[in-house]
């Protein structure tokens, strides 16, 4: 039977849904923490030591979550992930997909460098720069968004609509992450656009109870019909240009009825989502998943 492992510490819904999913086409799902993994650079042990997987390592790696920590922690668990793709072992989304939209600084980066519909940004460290920055753009009529670089499903996010705001005005752990503010219109809504293999499956629409629309902060979820071809076609010429094998994009539209991309998920949830759509998420993901995970796996104990 083949073996997976689902990286987590919160199996939950998501963890169920992948398990039976998983055992529907034969293959046994294990859920594990980076936080019990290590590399072992010994030459009489597998090179990666996986809770569960100490014999052989398993057919592929589904990651559902990494967890905080410190700085070095967190380099070290997308260590573990970088490694185990070195062995040949399928990741999903990899440890670059994950680094690259875990920063929300990069991730519009490397939006606008391929010429992707995203709301200007500017990320910094200096306070009166970021200070600056936020002053003109409130002077030329823009209300602003600061975010934590590290996403948080809408918390702490902030919102200054005037230079009275500005009292307020703070960093988040050293870092200005500042983002123009889009109007979407009357009523606050955004998109959730879910892209698997470079298509899109499914798509909502969040309508927030506030200015934020994430299911976490109480928005209600509206099926959206994927013949809005500009909105399939933003969010999956988003993730070919973050190169990942499955995203969630939140993308908002302006008065004018532009698309933007704001930021792009590579760990996304979809409970609120498989609420809305009759397509089965986890299905999609799993066969997608094992398309990568049914090639050859090394199981040399040696180093690659
Ligand atoms: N520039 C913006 N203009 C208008 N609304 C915004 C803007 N940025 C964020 N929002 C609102 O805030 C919500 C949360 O923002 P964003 O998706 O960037 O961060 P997050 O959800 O906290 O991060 P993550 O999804 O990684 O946990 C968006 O879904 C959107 O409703
Ligand atoms: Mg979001």
């Amino acid at each position: 039977m083949g073996r997976i492992a689902v990286i987590t510490d919160d199996p939950g819904w998501h963890g169920k849904r992948l398990r039976e999913t998983f055992a529907g086409r034969g293959f046994e799902a294990r859920f594990l923490s980076l936080t019990a993994c290590q590399l072992n650079l010994h030459e009489d042990e597998l090179p990666v030591l996986l809770p569960g997987f100490e014999e052989r390592l398993p057919d592929g790696v589904f990651v559902r979550g990494v967890p905080g920590g410190t700085l070095e922690q967190v380099v070290l668990y997308l260590g573990i992930l970088h490694a185990l793709k070195l062995l040949g072992v399928p990741v999903y989304n990899d440890g670059h997909a994950i680094e690259r939209t875990v920063d929300k600084g990069m991730t519009s980066y490397l939006l606008k460098r391929a010429g992707i519909a995203t709301p200007p940004a500017w990320v910094l460290t200096d306070a009166e720069r970021a200070r600056s920055i936020a002053e003109r753009e409130l002077r030329q009529g823009h209300s602003v968004v600061s975010k934590p670089l590290f996403g948080s499903q809408g918390a702490g996010l902030r919102r200054y609509d005037s230079l009275k705001d500005l009292a307020g005005f703070s960093d988040d752990d050293g870092v200005f992450y500042l983002q123009r503010y889009i109007h979407s219109g009357d009523s606050a809504h955004d998109f959730r656009v879910f892209v698997i293999a470079g298509k899109t499956v499914a798509a909502m629409k969040r309508c927030g109870v506030t200015w934020l629309n994430n299911v976490h902060q109480g928005a209600h979820c509206e099926p959206v019909h994927l013949e809005d071809l500009r909105l399939c076609r933003l969010a999956e010429d988003a993730v070919r240009a973050l190169d990942m094998n499955y995203a969630g994009v939140d993308i908002i539209r302006d008065e004018h009825g532009r698309y933007s991309v704001l930021e792009i998920n590579s760990i996304p949830a979809w409970k609120g989502l498989q609420g809305v759509t009759e397509i089965d998420i986890a299905e999609r993901l799993v066969e997608d998943f094992l398309s990568h995970a049914t090639l050859s796996v090394p199981q040399s104990l040696r180093v690659q």
